[in-house]
């Protein structure tokens, strides 16, 4: 047990943080060329923002979340989620008196106790972005334009954009009805939890993973059947949005999302090539959550894309990601007296910000250089009592095999002009 990592968690070093790291900048340069700002809330909020945000329903709240009693008897629940606190620290901040809308955009572990499989993590990574303030479909339009320029960017073509509306508090009132209706025809063939969800919220066993719920939801009426005039027209400038940025998408009435805070739009981009754990990105609009959390009525619409799955995607499109390994120079050392000057010249260099790197193992002139071969060296030379009597070293160039001779007082000059050209 000690040397295991608890289940459904992953280290991430080497190869792959190069990677993240990578993709991480892609994201930040993308959010602020969509004029979006980091927020950093805490790991951990009050248990009861997310039961009132994301809703005493959802399978997160029901079975997922990472709860705990603190020291002051508070109940504390690690976030599932980005959202929630978002909107807490809009509302705690007083983020509505800025420029409105308020972008903001997020990068943080998020914890859940689901059944770890590809894909499905109990600690996981999700980019969120949270557009705070307005109620018109551009605001859509710009989020979803966000996720599908980010896919872009890094190169993935086979995932595919699935849109639906779920209407208004009012549409969603209608829709109730109706589905409440075509549900209770089928409600002995429900697994327990949807029974249950029938009386309280029949919208979430739309979603519910059990097989026999699946096919029967799969015949239920759609909810955009059940949009009023302005969820019907807010839903079709969605769409003319989308058509006019040339962003490919399909009307898919079986998006309903897993969590309570969604009103009208909802989307998710899902890809065919990692196994059932195919969305990559989930969001929609939530314009009651702000409210719902205690702050004035204020719409709102974002997205989440778990990092881990748009990493898994681009894997199965491109291959394994190989950082290239590489240093400037690597500065070999015999003798006591030249290991000490070598030191002093790799930092020198690294002052300088050259990728100066030594020995720290006393190995053989031969292992030195076996050493500089495999970290990637560009340049490399040995340090002697010769050298250092002359003051002079013979500068390899690792690539083509070239030598030449430099003076040691000249040396952090040299290797600028050639890390320059
Ligand atoms: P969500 O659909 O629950 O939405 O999660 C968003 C994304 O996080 C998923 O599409 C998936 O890529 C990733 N994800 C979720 N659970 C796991 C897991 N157990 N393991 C690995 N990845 C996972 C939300 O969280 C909303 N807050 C999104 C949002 C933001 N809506 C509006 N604004």
């Amino acid at each position: 047990m000690l040397t295991k990592a608890p289940r459904g968690t992953k280290d991430l070093f080497g190869n792959e943080t190069l990677n993240w790291r990578r993709v991480e900048q892609i994201i930040i340069d993308l959010c602020k060329n969509f004029g979006f700002y980091e927020i950093r809330t805490p790991i951990f909020e009050h248990t009861e923002l997310f039961q009132r945000g994301v809703g005493e329903t959802t399978d997160i709240v029901q079975k997922e979340m990472y709860t705990f009693t603190d020291k002051g008897e508070r109940s504390i629940t690690l976030k599932p989620e980005g959202t929630a606190g978002v909107a807490r620290a809009y509302i705690e901040h007083n983020m509505q008196g800025e420029a409105q809308p308020t972008k903001l955009f997020y990068i943080t572990p998020a914890f859940r106790y689901e059944r770890p499989q590809a894909g499905r993590m109990r600690q996981f990574h999700q980019f969120g972005v949270e557009m705070i303030g307005s109620r018109e479909a551009s605001a859509d339009a710009e989020v979803i334009s966000l996720a599908a320029l980010l896919l872009e960017r890094l190169g993935i073509t086979k995932v595919e954009l699935h849109i639906n509306s779920l209407g208004g508090p009012e549409c969603r009132k209608k829709y109730n009805t109706i589905l409440k209706d075509y549900l209770g025809e089928h409600l002995s063939e429900l697994c327990p939890t949807c029974q249950e969800r029938y009386e309280k919220n029949p919208l979430r066993a739309l979603d519910c993973k059990v097989d026999t719920c699946q096919a029967i939801v799969k015949q239920a009426p759609s909810t955009i059947d059940a949009l009023g005039e302005e969820c019907k027209a807010h839903f079709e400038q969605l769409k003319d949005l989308l058509t006019e940025m040339n962003i490919p998408f399909v009307v898919d009435p079986g998006i309903v999302r897993g969590l309570d805070y969604y009103t009208r739009t909802v989307f998710e981009f899902i890809s065919k090539d990692i196994g059932s754990q195919g969305t990559v990105c989930g969001g929609g609009r939530y314009d009651g959550l702000i409210e719902e959390c205690g702050g004035k009525p204020t719409p709102a619409v974002g997205f989440a894309i778990g990092i881990e799955r748009l990493l898994m995607v681009m894997e199965a499109e491109q291959g394994p990601y190989q950082h290239p390994v590489q240093r400037d120079l690597f500065i070999g050392a015999i003798g006591d007296q030249a290991m000490i000057k070598a030191h002093g010249l790799i930092y020198q260099l690294r002052k300088v910000g050259i990728s100066a790197e030594g020995d720290h193992l006393d190995r053989s002139v031969r292992a030195q250089m076996k050493y500089a071969n495999k970290i990637g060296a560009s340049y490399s030379f040995i340090l002697g009592d010769e050298e250092l009597k002359v003051q002079k070293v013979a500068l390899k160039n690792m690539d083509t095999g070239e030598q030449e001779e430099v003076e040691l007082s000249k040396l952090v000059e040299t290797m600028k002009q050639k890390i320059e050209a």
